[in-house]
């Protein structure tokens, strides 16, 4: 007899009741004072995000700091997206089900991401994409606040706000790295002297 085994996919998880009670009665990391929730982290960058989308969108297509912005929210789009993927959704999936479709959601958006990034910001197709994305982002995040970040509930408001401090602390810890890595690329531009575009 041959045994078919089914590779779980994200989201495969999904606990009972039971389960999620039995989980919330284990030890869980106190969090530290002050803490905020996962959820008011996450709703906070987001609403961070549909300010920068809009900032751009309201730019001079000419103006020099729209690339500076587009790369200032790209970073932040990717960091988003990765603390997400590190930390949110893994506990989230238990309680949620739409863990699998926000995966896939922010694979669309990097590759939505890397087609504006390589137009120039003067251009029309710059309008067009920036747009696609923005509300591409907007959907996603909405739909998270709608549905995810209400289900989260369900792990407790001490779970979350453990999550919530770790997240504000990946978040900077990020932002750190990509100052970093973007000051070395400057520092490579300048120290190879003119005539290199961007
Ligand atoms: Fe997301
Ligand atoms: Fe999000």
């Amino acid at each position: 007899m041959v045994e078919i085994r089914h590779v779980p996919d994200p989201g495969d998880e999904a606990l009972t009741p039971g389960e999620i009670a039995a989980e919330q009665e284990q030890p869980q990391p106190a969090p530290p004072p002050g803490a905020r929730r996962a959820d008011e982290v996450l709703f906070e960058h987001h609403q961070l995000m549909r300010r920068l989308f809009e900032e751009i969108e309201a730019m001079p297509p000419e103006d020099p700091e729209r690339r500076d912005m587009m790369r200032l929210l790209a970073g932040e789009l990717q960091i988003h997206e990765h603390v997400e993927d590190e930390i949110f959704y893994p506990e989230v999936r238990p309680v949620s089900e739409d863990v699998p479709v926000a995966h896939a959601e922010h694979q669309q958006l990097a590759d939505m991401l890397a087609v504006v990034l390589r137009l120039s910001p003067s251009s029309p197709d710059f309008e067009t994409q920036l747009r696609n994305l923005h509300a591409a982002m907007d959907h996603h995040a909405s739909s998270e606040e709608s549905s995810m970040f209400v289900e989260a509930r369900r792990l407790g408001d001490a779970r979350l706000r453990e999550m919530g401090a770790r997240i504000e602390e990946m978040l900077d810890h990020e932002r750190t790295a990509l100052a970093r890595k973007t000051w070395r690329d400057v520092k490579i531009r300048l120290l190879e002297g003119p005539g290199i575009d961007q």
